[in-house]
């Protein structure tokens, strides 16, 4: 049952001169925070998951193209910089979309910035403000999505997690877990069931730290055991967040969560994803075009040390699947509550 509260670790703190960012590689086991200084060590600590979750590496992006500004050089020079170190930092990972609006929304300030022919001075405090912001955003936008979300629970429901959208992969609250940070507020209890999520165990590392630490009523279960869990009774929800999602609702999310979907279905549980408008990416029709990362062989044969595959195994490890829109019965926005046809609705969401 819940624990005593603490206050949800921040996963990103910006310093100015530098980003302390929460080496989530290390939890639940070692709060580690990394001071970076350059875009390289944050193109690093995207790459390699130290942070994680789509919000939050659009957030470590933005605060990337900030720290590859900073050196003495003229204008045009300065601007050319902006451009290149977004644009490398763009290649950091593939599939989360919030990456390329973040990094967007930096060029899209440098230009307005040379526009202006401000001093450097006054032209790196106005980059690094729209970082700020771009961060702070994030907060109202996620509350707004746990308020939505929450008027689709009720007290003492079951609800199933995918991965980590909580407040870890976010600046706080998380998408898919605000409402769940919310029911705490306002004493509703949920009984919250987290996936481990393999390989590399966000549900367990993650989402069962987050929401223990809360206070919340969190139980692991292993990716297998879902669709046991939903025979039983024991889920009336399932609600995860998304990397992307295509102009016509399919979404892309970690590697299991079609997974949960199809037996959400197959045991008439609604299925919802929780996620910011800058994860909806109309440029993407559908869900088959979405780029699917896949990332290296040892996360699935010696994930966090111990070897349990044999030598010269062949495997294949994508981070994402896609969920095609039918098996989602709603997408949560700081918004509102958008359903089918989702070509039309989620368009109408930009309007
Ligand atoms: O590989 P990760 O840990 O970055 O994957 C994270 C997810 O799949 C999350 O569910 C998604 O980014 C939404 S985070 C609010």
């Amino acid at each position: 049952m819940s624990q005593k509260q603490q206050q949800p670790l921040q996963s990103l703190i910006w310093k100015q001169e530098a980003l302390d960012l929460l080496d989530q590689r290390l939890l639940p086991e070692d709060i580690v925070y990394l001071t970076l200084t350059t875009a390289t060590e944050v193109w690093d600590a995207i790459s390699s998951l130290a942070v994680r979750g789509a919000p939050a590496i659009g957030i470590a992006a933005a605060y990337g193209v900030v720290l590859g500004s900073t050196e003495q050089i003229e204008e045009q020079a300065w601007f050319n910089k902006i451009i290149d170190t977004a644009n490398y930092l763009a290649t950091s990972r593939p599939t989360a979309v919030n990456l390329f609006w973040a990094l967007d929304r930096m060029k899209a300030c440098a230009v307005r910035i040379m526009e202006q022919k401000l001093s450097l001075i006054e032209a790196k405090q106005l980059l690094e403000q729209e970082a700020i912001l771009i961060h702070q955003e994030d907060e109202a936008t996620n509350r707004a999505i746990g308020e939505h979300a929450l008027t689709l629970f009720e007290n003492d429901m079951g609800v199933l997690t995918h991965c980590n959208a909580g407040a870890l992969a976010t600046s706080k609250y998380g998408t898919a877990l605000a409402p769940m940070y919310l029911a705490l507020e306002e004493g509703i209890h949920l009984r919250i069931y987290a996936d481990e999520t393999r390989p590399v165990l966000q549900g367990a590392r993650l989402t069962a730290f987050e929401l223990q630490q809360a206070g919340a009523d969190v139980t692991l279960i292993c990716d297998n055991m879902a669709g046991m869990i939903m025979a039983k009774g024991l889920v009336d929800a399932v609600i995860v967040g998304t990397d992307r999602v295509a102009a016509n609702g399919d979404v892309a999310n970690k590697i299991g969560t079609y997974s949960v979907a199809v037996l959400a279905k197959a045991h008439n549980i609604p299925f919802y994803v929780a996620c910011p408008l800058s994860t909806i990416d109309l440029d993407t029709p559908t869900g088959d075009k979405i780029p699917i990362e896949l990332r290296n062989d040892n996360e699935v044969t010696e994930g966090f040390g111990k070897r349990t595959a044999p030598q010269g195994i062949k495997v294949y490890n994508p981070a994402f699947d896609i969920t095609p829109n039918e098996y989602v019965t709603a997408i949560i926005t700081e918004k509102g509550i958008i359903r089918a046809p989702y070509e039309q609705n989620l368009r109408q969401l930009f309007e």
